[in-house]
């Protein structure tokens, strides 16, 4: 089956986007620093989108998770595949997140995470897909909320491929060639 990508959300929304976002962030932690974690792999260009646009003393680790395999759907069962390299104690952690989509992973992750003593903890994804929630997640600051359609591109993967495209497009796939 041949695979289709049409844009959902273009390069320069994003931007901006992620602009007003950081703007936000700012705001929030006027005069104090920020530790974002980078959830790999997908996270990868919206954490450093947010990175170069945020103004305080900025940190950042990334840990890796997996709940989907090579498949559209969710397993439902996370994995926790590499874990943070410095402790988050005492910290202003900001999770940042490619998308929430049934809510496991970061409702997994957000336990774990707030065991570890931060002193605040919150939550951002560029993409929210709240139709397929399953697990309640409160996210401090969302780029786009989306439909349930299987998306690619700006860090998302189908099957480890199109986290290159600068854009966001909805990933279908046809009979033909
Ligand atoms: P959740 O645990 O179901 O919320 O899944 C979240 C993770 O699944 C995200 O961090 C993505 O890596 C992946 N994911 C969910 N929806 C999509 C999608 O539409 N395209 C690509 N990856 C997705
Ligand atoms: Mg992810």
């Amino acid at each position: 089956m041949a695979e289709k990508v049409k844009i959902l959300i273009s390069e320069d929304e994003i931007r901006r986007r992620v602009k007003e976002i950081a703007a936000q962030i700012n705001r929030d932690y006027q005069g104090q620093s920020v530790h974002l974690i980078c959830i790999m792999k997908g996270s990868l260009f919206y954490t450093c989108e947010l990175a170069r646009n945020l103004t305080m003393p900025v940190t950042i680790d990334y840990m890796a998770v997996s709940s989907y395999g090579s498949d559209t759907k969710s397993s439902g069962v996370v994995k926790m595949i590499k874990d943070l390299d410095e402790s988050i104690e005492g910290k202003n952690v900001i999770v940042v997140e490619d998308i929430i989509d049934s809510g496991r992973t970061l409702s997994y992750l957000l336990e774990n995470l707030s065991l570890r003593k931060p002193a605040r903890l919150a939550l951002t994804a560029l993409l929210d897909k709240p139709d397929r929630r399953v697990t309640e997640v409160t996210v401090d600051y969302t780029g786009f909320v989306v439909p349930d359609y299987f998306v690619v591109g700006y860090g998302l993967d189908y099957d480890q491929r199109y986290r290159n495209l600068p854009y966001v497009g909805v990933l279908s796939f046809t009979e033909e060639e």
